[in-house]
Protein backbone atom coordinates (compact mmCIF):
# COMPACT_ATOMS: atom_id res chain seq x y z
CA UNK A 1 0.00 0.00 0.00
CA UNK A 2 1.25 3.42 -0.31
CA UNK A 3 1.14 6.77 1.75
CA UNK A 4 -2.29 7.50 2.46
CA UNK A 5 -3.60 11.48 0.27
CA UNK A 6 -5.88 13.73 2.06
CA UNK A 7 -8.27 15.25 -0.13
CA UNK A 8 -10.26 18.15 1.30
CA UNK A 9 -13.38 19.22 -1.18
CA UNK A 10 -15.19 22.36 -0.19
CA UNK A 11 -18.97 22.32 -1.18
CA UNK A 12 -18.87 19.03 -0.37
CA UNK A 13 -22.80 18.66 0.26
CA UNK A 14 -23.43 20.48 -2.49
CA UNK A 15 -24.17 19.44 -6.25
CA UNK A 16 -20.40 18.83 -7.32
CA UNK A 17 -19.47 17.57 -4.33
CA UNK A 18 -21.69 14.60 -4.68
CA UNK A 19 -20.23 13.47 -7.99
CA UNK A 20 -16.62 14.20 -6.77
CA UNK A 21 -16.56 12.47 -4.02
CA UNK A 22 -17.40 9.45 -5.02
CA UNK A 23 -15.24 9.20 -7.91
CA UNK A 24 -12.07 10.24 -5.67
CA UNK A 25 -12.79 7.59 -3.22
CA UNK A 26 -13.21 4.89 -5.99
CA UNK A 27 -9.43 4.93 -6.44
CA UNK A 28 -9.72 6.19 -10.25
CA UNK A 29 -7.34 8.75 -9.76
CA UNK A 30 -4.51 7.81 -7.43
CA UNK A 31 -4.87 3.88 -8.16
CA UNK A 32 -6.69 1.42 -5.97
CA UNK A 33 -3.26 1.03 -3.76
CA UNK A 34 -3.59 4.36 -2.27
CA UNK A 35 -5.62 4.98 0.20
CA UNK A 36 -7.80 7.96 0.18
CA UNK A 37 -8.97 9.97 3.29
CA UNK A 38 -11.69 12.81 2.19
CA UNK A 39 -12.27 15.87 4.66
CA UNK A 40 -15.83 16.90 3.50
CA UNK A 41 -15.72 21.28 4.38
CA UNK A 42 -19.13 22.73 4.18
CA UNK A 43 -20.75 24.98 5.80
CA UNK A 44 -22.59 24.08 9.60
CA UNK A 45 -25.81 24.10 8.02
CA UNK A 46 -25.02 21.60 5.52
CA UNK A 47 -23.53 19.29 8.12
CA UNK A 48 -26.29 16.99 8.24
CA UNK A 49 -26.12 16.77 4.60
CA UNK A 50 -22.78 16.36 4.13
CA UNK A 51 -23.14 13.34 7.14
CA UNK A 52 -25.92 11.61 4.51
CA UNK A 53 -22.97 11.36 1.71
CA UNK A 54 -20.56 10.08 4.17
CA UNK A 55 -23.19 7.27 4.96
CA UNK A 56 -23.00 7.01 1.08
CA UNK A 57 -19.35 6.82 0.60
CA UNK A 58 -19.18 3.95 3.04
CA UNK A 59 -22.10 2.21 1.56
CA UNK A 60 -19.74 1.61 -1.78
CA UNK A 61 -17.37 0.20 -0.07
CA UNK A 62 -14.43 1.05 -1.83
CA UNK A 63 -11.46 -0.53 -1.40
CA UNK A 64 -9.09 2.78 -1.76
CA UNK A 65 -11.37 4.74 0.33
CA UNK A 66 -9.73 4.60 4.36
CA UNK A 67 -11.68 7.40 5.76
CA UNK A 68 -13.78 10.25 5.88
CA UNK A 69 -13.57 13.16 8.33
CA UNK A 70 -16.45 15.89 7.99
CA UNK A 71 -15.71 20.16 8.63
CA UNK A 72 -17.88 22.80 9.38
CA UNK A 73 -14.82 24.94 9.02
CA UNK A 74 -11.96 25.18 6.76
CA UNK A 75 -9.08 25.65 9.49
CA UNK A 76 -9.49 22.15 10.85
CA UNK A 77 -10.81 20.60 7.21
CA UNK A 78 -7.90 21.14 5.55
CA UNK A 79 -4.91 20.51 8.17
CA UNK A 80 -2.21 17.91 6.82
CA UNK A 81 -3.88 17.74 3.48
CA UNK A 82 -2.18 17.19 -0.08
CA UNK A 83 -5.05 18.48 -2.36
CA UNK A 84 -7.61 21.36 -1.76
CA UNK A 85 -10.74 21.18 -4.15
CA UNK A 86 -12.32 24.65 -3.68
CA UNK A 87 -15.59 23.94 -4.82
CA UNK A 88 -18.20 25.39 -1.69
CA UNK A 89 -19.56 28.43 -3.17
CA UNK A 90 -22.88 29.79 -4.97
CA UNK A 91 -23.35 28.62 -8.40
CA UNK A 92 -24.68 31.40 -10.86
CA UNK A 93 -28.82 31.28 -11.56
CA UNK A 94 -29.90 31.54 -14.93
CA UNK A 95 -29.05 35.20 -16.45
CA UNK A 96 -26.84 35.99 -14.66
CA UNK A 97 -22.71 36.23 -15.34
CA UNK A 98 -20.59 34.32 -13.48
CA UNK A 99 -19.03 37.35 -12.34
CA UNK A 100 -21.50 38.40 -11.07
CA UNK A 101 -20.73 36.28 -8.21
CA UNK A 102 -17.38 37.72 -7.17
CA UNK A 103 -19.38 39.87 -4.45
CA UNK A 104 -20.74 36.71 -3.22
CA UNK A 105 -18.16 34.22 -3.28
CA UNK A 106 -14.91 36.34 -2.86
CA UNK A 107 -14.88 36.40 0.65
CA UNK A 108 -14.86 32.62 1.33
CA UNK A 109 -11.38 32.29 -0.54
CA UNK A 110 -9.80 34.78 1.75
CA UNK A 111 -10.39 32.48 4.65
CA UNK A 112 -9.91 29.45 2.76
CA UNK A 113 -6.29 30.84 1.46
CA UNK A 114 -5.37 31.33 5.18
CA UNK A 115 -6.45 28.25 6.01
CA UNK A 116 -4.69 26.54 3.50
CA UNK A 117 -1.27 27.36 5.60
CA UNK A 118 -2.65 24.56 7.56
CA UNK A 119 -2.12 21.77 4.88
CA UNK A 120 0.76 19.72 3.95
CA UNK A 121 3.87 21.31 2.72
CA UNK A 122 3.04 19.23 -0.97
CA UNK A 123 -0.79 21.17 -1.07
CA UNK A 124 -1.83 22.05 -4.54
CA UNK A 125 -5.25 23.35 -4.72
CA UNK A 126 -7.70 23.42 -7.58
CA UNK A 127 -10.59 26.36 -7.53
CA UNK A 128 -13.58 24.96 -8.80
CA UNK A 129 -15.77 28.07 -7.68
CA UNK A 130 -17.11 30.90 -9.91
CA UNK A 131 -15.52 32.66 -10.74
CA UNK A 132 -12.64 30.47 -10.51
CA UNK A 133 -10.09 32.28 -11.90
CA UNK A 134 -10.43 35.59 -9.66
CA UNK A 135 -11.19 33.51 -6.83
CA UNK A 136 -8.19 31.26 -7.16
CA UNK A 137 -6.02 34.79 -7.19
CA UNK A 138 -7.51 35.82 -4.44
CA UNK A 139 -7.20 31.99 -2.20
CA UNK A 140 -2.96 32.22 -3.42
CA UNK A 141 -3.09 36.13 -2.11
CA UNK A 142 -3.70 34.92 0.87
CA UNK A 143 -1.90 31.82 1.11
CA UNK A 144 1.42 33.47 1.65
CA UNK A 145 4.01 30.63 2.33
CA UNK A 146 2.33 28.29 -0.64
CA UNK A 147 4.29 28.85 -3.68
CA UNK A 148 1.60 30.34 -6.07
CA UNK A 149 2.67 27.47 -8.72
CA UNK A 150 0.32 25.31 -6.28
CA UNK A 151 -2.88 27.05 -7.19
CA UNK A 152 -4.89 26.17 -10.21
CA UNK A 153 -8.47 28.11 -11.45
CA UNK A 154 -10.06 24.74 -13.28
CA UNK A 155 -10.63 25.46 -17.34
CA UNK A 156 -11.10 21.35 -17.72
CA UNK A 157 -14.32 21.32 -18.32
CA UNK A 158 -13.81 23.93 -21.39
CA UNK A 159 -11.44 22.03 -22.66
CA UNK A 160 -13.42 18.30 -22.79
CA UNK A 161 -16.33 20.85 -24.16
CA UNK A 162 -14.49 22.18 -26.62
CA UNK A 163 -12.82 18.19 -27.69
CA UNK A 164 -16.16 17.37 -27.76
CA UNK A 165 -17.57 19.83 -30.39
CA UNK A 166 -14.51 19.14 -32.32
CA UNK A 167 -14.47 15.35 -32.33
CA UNK A 168 -17.99 15.63 -33.25
CA UNK A 169 -17.81 18.10 -36.26
CA UNK A 170 -14.38 16.07 -37.57
CA UNK A 171 -15.96 12.59 -37.34
CA UNK A 172 -13.26 11.21 -34.95
CA UNK A 173 -12.99 10.08 -31.50
CA UNK A 174 -12.37 12.60 -28.42
CA UNK A 175 -8.62 10.80 -27.76
CA UNK A 176 -7.99 12.20 -31.60
CA UNK A 177 -7.88 15.62 -30.67
CA UNK A 178 -4.98 17.02 -29.22
CA UNK A 179 -3.27 20.25 -28.15
CA UNK A 180 -6.26 21.84 -27.79
CA UNK A 181 -5.69 24.89 -25.52
CA UNK A 182 -7.89 27.27 -23.51
CA UNK A 183 -6.67 30.70 -23.21
CA UNK A 184 -7.58 33.25 -20.16
CA UNK A 185 -10.81 33.80 -18.25
CA UNK A 186 -13.64 30.81 -17.38
CA UNK A 187 -16.19 33.14 -18.78
CA UNK A 188 -18.32 34.03 -22.07
CA UNK A 189 -14.67 35.75 -23.07
CA UNK A 190 -12.81 32.25 -22.67
CA UNK A 191 -10.78 31.28 -26.31
CA UNK A 192 -11.07 27.58 -27.16
CA UNK A 193 -7.39 27.65 -29.53
CA UNK A 194 -8.83 25.81 -32.62
CA UNK A 195 -5.94 26.90 -34.40
CA UNK A 196 -2.75 24.87 -32.43
CA UNK A 197 -5.29 21.78 -32.07
CA UNK A 198 -3.83 18.53 -33.78
CA UNK A 199 -6.84 15.93 -34.84
CA UNK A 200 -5.39 12.59 -35.84
CA UNK A 201 -1.58 14.79 -35.35
CA UNK A 202 -2.25 16.98 -38.24
CA UNK A 203 -3.49 20.59 -38.47
CA UNK A 204 -7.37 20.56 -37.53
CA UNK A 205 -7.78 22.58 -40.85
CA UNK A 206 -6.62 19.62 -42.71
CA UNK A 207 -10.14 18.04 -41.12
CA UNK A 208 -12.16 21.14 -40.39
CA UNK A 209 -12.64 23.92 -43.54
CA UNK A 210 -15.40 25.71 -42.12
CA UNK A 211 -14.14 28.94 -41.04
CA UNK A 212 -17.51 30.39 -40.29
CA UNK A 213 -18.40 27.33 -38.20
CA UNK A 214 -15.02 27.47 -36.09
CA UNK A 215 -14.82 31.44 -35.37
CA UNK A 216 -19.07 31.63 -34.18
CA UNK A 217 -20.51 28.23 -33.90
CA UNK A 218 -17.88 26.28 -32.36
CA UNK A 219 -16.62 29.70 -30.64
CA UNK A 220 -19.55 30.74 -29.01
CA UNK A 221 -21.12 27.09 -27.80
CA UNK A 222 -17.94 26.43 -25.86
CA UNK A 223 -17.96 30.35 -24.62
CA UNK A 224 -21.41 30.24 -23.74
CA UNK A 225 -22.10 26.09 -22.99
CA UNK A 226 -22.36 26.32 -18.71
CA UNK A 227 -25.11 29.34 -19.58
CA UNK A 228 -27.11 26.87 -21.68
CA UNK A 229 -26.77 23.92 -19.17
CA UNK A 230 -28.20 26.20 -16.72
CA UNK A 231 -31.10 27.41 -18.95
CA UNK A 232 -31.81 23.73 -19.49
CA UNK A 233 -31.45 22.17 -16.82
CA UNK A 234 -32.33 24.91 -14.54
CA UNK A 235 -29.05 24.23 -12.11
CA UNK A 236 -25.63 24.73 -12.96
CA UNK A 237 -23.15 22.30 -14.36
CA UNK A 238 -22.44 19.46 -12.09
CA UNK A 239 -21.44 16.38 -12.96
CA UNK A 240 -19.33 17.16 -16.12
CA UNK A 241 -17.48 19.71 -13.65
CA UNK A 242 -16.59 16.87 -11.37
CA UNK A 243 -15.48 14.74 -14.23
CA UNK A 244 -13.59 17.74 -15.29
CA UNK A 245 -12.13 18.00 -12.08
CA UNK A 246 -10.91 14.38 -12.27
CA UNK A 247 -9.49 15.16 -15.82
CA UNK A 248 -7.62 17.93 -13.53
CA UNK A 249 -6.11 15.72 -11.40
CA UNK A 250 -5.38 13.16 -13.36
CA UNK A 251 -3.48 15.20 -15.90
CA UNK A 252 -1.75 17.08 -13.04
CA UNK A 253 -0.11 14.08 -11.70
CA UNK A 254 0.74 12.45 -14.80
CA UNK A 255 3.61 13.57 -17.42
CA UNK A 256 2.21 15.22 -20.04
CA UNK A 257 2.87 13.44 -23.58
CA UNK A 258 4.96 16.13 -25.71
CA UNK A 259 2.30 16.18 -28.58
CA UNK A 260 -0.40 17.67 -26.04
CA UNK A 261 -1.31 19.92 -23.56
CA UNK A 262 -3.74 20.65 -20.27
CA UNK A 263 -5.53 23.81 -19.88
CA UNK A 264 -5.74 25.25 -16.01
CA UNK A 265 -5.27 28.76 -15.43
CA UNK A 266 -2.21 29.84 -13.31
CA UNK A 267 -0.51 32.77 -11.96
CA UNK A 268 0.20 34.39 -15.04
CA UNK A 269 3.52 36.02 -13.70
CA UNK A 270 6.77 35.61 -15.99
CA UNK A 271 4.40 33.72 -19.03
CA UNK A 272 5.87 33.38 -22.71
CA UNK A 273 2.67 35.20 -24.22
CA UNK A 274 2.97 39.17 -22.97
CA UNK A 275 -0.35 38.12 -20.75
CA UNK A 276 0.15 40.84 -18.16
CA UNK A 277 1.14 39.48 -14.85
CA UNK A 278 -0.76 39.25 -11.59
CA UNK A 279 -3.63 37.45 -13.57
CA UNK A 280 -4.93 33.77 -13.02
CA UNK A 281 -4.84 32.83 -16.86
CA UNK A 282 -6.04 29.74 -18.71
CA UNK A 283 -2.67 28.49 -20.56
CA UNK A 284 -1.41 25.62 -22.29
CA UNK A 285 0.50 23.91 -19.51
CA UNK A 286 2.33 20.78 -19.62
CA UNK A 287 3.04 18.55 -16.16
CA UNK A 288 6.12 16.94 -15.55
CA UNK A 289 7.45 13.97 -13.20
CA UNK A 290 7.13 15.60 -9.95
CA UNK A 291 3.88 17.18 -10.92
CA UNK A 292 5.19 20.79 -11.44
CA UNK A 293 3.71 22.74 -15.10
CA UNK A 294 5.23 24.94 -17.35
CA UNK A 295 3.27 26.99 -19.85
CA UNK A 296 3.90 25.53 -23.60
CA UNK A 297 6.24 27.99 -25.32
CA UNK A 298 5.24 28.87 -28.98
CA UNK A 299 2.23 28.86 -30.20
CA UNK A 300 0.96 31.00 -33.09
CA UNK A 301 -1.99 33.30 -33.30
CA UNK A 302 -4.02 35.17 -36.06
CA UNK A 303 -4.48 38.59 -35.39
CA UNK A 304 -8.45 37.89 -34.94
CA UNK A 305 -7.75 35.21 -31.53
CA UNK A 306 -4.52 37.66 -30.82
CA UNK A 307 -7.93 39.83 -30.21
CA UNK A 308 -9.93 37.35 -28.42
CA UNK A 309 -7.20 36.58 -26.06
CA UNK A 310 -6.25 39.89 -25.07
CA UNK A 311 -10.20 40.79 -25.00
CA UNK A 312 -10.26 37.96 -22.18
CA UNK A 313 -7.34 39.29 -20.50
CA UNK A 314 -9.09 42.91 -20.21
CA UNK A 315 -11.74 40.70 -18.90
CA UNK A 316 -9.53 39.67 -16.06
CA UNK A 317 -8.21 42.85 -15.44
CA UNK A 318 -11.63 44.25 -14.94
CA UNK A 319 -12.57 41.38 -12.51
CA UNK A 320 -9.06 42.13 -10.26
CA UNK A 321 -10.04 45.94 -10.36
CA UNK A 322 -13.42 44.70 -8.92
CA UNK A 323 -11.73 42.44 -6.41
CA UNK A 324 -8.77 44.63 -5.18
CA UNK A 325 -10.02 44.90 -1.79
CA UNK A 326 -10.05 41.29 -1.41
CA UNK A 327 -5.96 41.20 -2.44
CA UNK A 328 -3.47 41.30 -0.44
CA UNK A 329 -0.88 44.20 -1.66
P1 LIG B 1 -24.18 23.96 -4.94
O1 LIG B 1 -24.96 25.14 -4.50
O2 LIG B 1 -24.91 22.72 -5.33
O3 LIG B 1 -23.18 23.53 -3.79
C1 LIG B 1 -22.33 24.45 -3.20
C2 LIG B 1 -22.05 23.94 -1.79
O4 LIG B 1 -21.04 24.78 -1.26
C3 LIG B 1 -23.25 24.01 -0.86
O5 LIG B 1 -23.47 22.73 -0.26
C4 LIG B 1 -22.86 25.06 0.17
O6 LIG B 1 -23.35 24.76 1.48
C5 LIG B 1 -21.35 24.97 0.11
N1 LIG B 1 -20.63 26.17 0.54
C6 LIG B 1 -20.94 27.46 0.32
N2 LIG B 1 -20.04 28.25 0.92
C7 LIG B 1 -19.14 27.45 1.51
C8 LIG B 1 -17.98 27.67 2.29
N3 LIG B 1 -17.60 28.91 2.61
N4 LIG B 1 -17.29 26.61 2.76
C9 LIG B 1 -17.69 25.34 2.48
N5 LIG B 1 -18.80 25.06 1.75
C10 LIG B 1 -19.50 26.11 1.27
O7 LIG B 1 -23.20 24.45 -6.09
P2 LIG B 1 -22.42 23.55 -7.17
O8 LIG B 1 -23.32 23.32 -8.32
O9 LIG B 1 -21.77 22.41 -6.50
O10 LIG B 1 -21.33 24.61 -7.69
C11 LIG B 1 -20.30 25.04 -6.83
C12 LIG B 1 -19.46 26.12 -7.55
O11 LIG B 1 -18.79 25.57 -8.68
C13 LIG B 1 -20.28 27.30 -8.08
O12 LIG B 1 -19.56 28.51 -7.82
C14 LIG B 1 -20.34 27.03 -9.56
O13 LIG B 1 -20.55 28.20 -10.32
C15 LIG B 1 -18.94 26.46 -9.79
N6 LIG B 1 -18.74 25.72 -11.03
C16 LIG B 1 -17.55 25.88 -11.66
C17 LIG B 1 -17.28 25.19 -12.81
C18 LIG B 1 -15.96 25.36 -13.53
O14 LIG B 1 -15.81 24.82 -14.65
N7 LIG B 1 -14.97 26.06 -13.00
C19 LIG B 1 -18.23 24.31 -13.34
C20 LIG B 1 -19.44 24.15 -12.66
C21 LIG B 1 -19.69 24.88 -11.49
C1 LIG C 1 -19.98 25.98 -16.16
O1 LIG C 1 -19.15 26.36 -16.99
O2 LIG C 1 -20.86 25.14 -16.42
C2 LIG C 1 -19.91 26.52 -14.75
O3 LIG C 1 -18.93 27.50 -14.66
C3 LIG C 1 -21.23 26.96 -14.24
C4 LIG C 1 -21.68 28.25 -14.86
O4 LIG C 1 -22.08 29.15 -14.12
O5 LIG C 1 -21.66 28.37 -16.09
Amino acid sequence: MNKPIRIAVTGAAGQIGYSLLFRLASGEVFGKDTPVILHLIELPQAIQAAEGVAMELHDCAFESLHAVEIFDNPTAGFEGVHWALLVGSSPRRAGMLRKELISINAPIFVDQGKALLKADTSIRCVVVGNPCNTNALIALSHAQDIPSSRFYAMTALDETRAKYQLADKAGCSVKDVRKLAIWGNHSNTMVPDYENTLINGKPLREMIQDETWLNKTFMSTVQERGAQIIQARGKSSAASAASACIHHLKAATAITPADDVFSAAVLSDNNPYDIASGLVFSFPLQFDHAGNHSIYPGLAHSSALKDKIRHTEQDLLNEREVVKDFLTS
